[in-house]
């Protein structure tokens, strides 16, 4: 394929995913529909990783003209999928590029159903100012750049690396905005505050610099994640410098998380067999990973990781474990149901029935999310429902 070739298959690439996402309903407005069709994604992702679907464990392969050709790649790169650039914050080795497993992706071009989903929620207008936390390969930069001029975006990139091949993609493309390398929870220090505050990486709560740097009456769209699993989509209004609310969109979509909120490499040490009080209980470990009772659980256990681990017997048992004390609970199968062993300071399977309770008693109910200056809570149904506090 020759360049003049790469074009016209990328731009007829571009046609064939704007028709894709627009089935899906996520890309609605004919702005951000121009943008995806303009905006060549292709050249914000020279060389990625992509997960193959093979059982066992997770493996992502490498994608690059190189090894699959030309037409692959581009086709790939235009592909509704998620494209992972880096791993566990460590520049890939593109000289010999090799399958990967036992990784954490950390930077990536986002799947486009999301990019464009958080686009349309941003509810943006012509004049409007964007800021951007998470710049990564620049691909959403770029688009809002199309949409809106490059002199309205502002995006912060907390990794020097991702943020100068973002810059150089940017550039080429011709669009300039505003780029910073930096703490994104931190915002971005000394510029006006934004119309729009929108997240691509998940935050553990709202960061009080979001709020300070996004007018009164503008809007924040982001994830929200814990340690165990992602709390979703939120769009919150922006009442005055300290205090937004709003609503969670879904409670599906998950972001890498921030790298400076990422859970303690160490486990601590694991509760001893005779520690703790043992009861039967209804809910086994699969309630973690359900999309609604998982959600409360990660609400009612803010700080809790949860992993799976054979017993001499052969048994697997799921451990929870508080990060900031010595709370754990462990759930092992009795026959029946489940037992549950819990010890320290907080009984965490007992603190996730109670929130499975309130949320079963409030039948069919929204949640929300109030951010003020003492504390941020994520309600059930109103303001004054019952609530959890995130992490500060
Ligand atoms: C999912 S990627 C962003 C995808 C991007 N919007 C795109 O379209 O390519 C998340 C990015 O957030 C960055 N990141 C993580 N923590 C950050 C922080 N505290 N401040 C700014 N960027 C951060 C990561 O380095 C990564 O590049």
């Amino acid at each position: 394929m020759t360049e003049p070739d790469i074009d016209t298959v990328a731009a007829k690439l571009r046609h064939q995913l704007a028709e894709q996402l627009a089935a899906t309903g996520w890309l609605r407005s004919p702005a951000w529909r121009a943008a995806v069709e303009a905006v060549p994604r292709h050249e914000f992702v020279p060389r990625f990783y992509v997960e193959t679907d093979a059982p066992g464990l997770t493996t992502w392969v490498p994608v690059t003209p190189e090894l699959v050709g030309l037409d692959k790649w581009l086709r790939q790169a235009y592909a509704d999928e998620t494209l992972i650039t880096q791993f566990d914050g460590c520049e890939i080795d593109w000289a010999d590029p090799q399958p990967i497993s036992n990784a954490h992706p950390t930077s990536s071009s986002t799947l486009p159903t999301l990019v464009v989903r958080m686009l349309e929620d941003l509810q943006v207008e012509d004049d409007m100012t964007v800021m951007e936390l998470g710049t990564g390969t620049g691909y959403s930069t770029a688009l809002m750049c199309h949409r809106l001029g490059a002199d309205r975006v502002l995006s912060v990139e907390t990794d020097p690396e991702v943020a100068s091949r973002a810059r150089d993609a940017l550039t080429s493309c011709g669009y300039r905005p505003r780029l910073r390398v930096g703490d994104g929870l931190l915002g971005a220090d000394g510029s006006a505050p934004s119309d729009r505050t929108i997240a691509t990486m998940g935050v553990r709560s709202i960061p009080a610099a979001w709020v300070r740097q996004t007018r009164p009456g503008g809007l924040i769209v982001a994830t929200l994640r814990g340690w165990m699993r992602s709390l979703g989509l939120v769009r919150l209004t922006v009442e005055d410098e300290h205090t937004a609310h709003g609503r969670f969109l879904s409670s599906d979509p998950s972001f890498m998380i921030a790298r400076q909120q990422d859970a303690p490499e160490s486990l601590g040490m694991l509760p001893s067999s005779d520690e703790g009080t043992t009861r039967h209980t209804r809910y086994g470990p699969e309630l973690l990973t359900k999309p609604d009772s998982g959600f409360v659980a990660q609400l009612a256990l803010p700080h809790a990781r949860s992993f799976s681990m054979p017993g001499d017997d052969g048994t697997m048992s799921t451990y929870v474990l508080d990060a900031r004390n010595d709370a754990f609970a462990v759930l092992t199968p009795d026959g029946e149901g489940w037992s549950v062993r819990q010890g320290g300071p907080v009984l965490l399977w007992d603190a996730v029935e109670q929130a499975l309770a309130l949320w079963h008693a409030a039948g069919p109910a929204e949640f929300g999310l109030t951010v003020t200056p003492d504390a941020q809570r994520v309600w059930l149904g109103a303001p004054g429902g019952p609530s959890w506090r995130l992490p500060a």
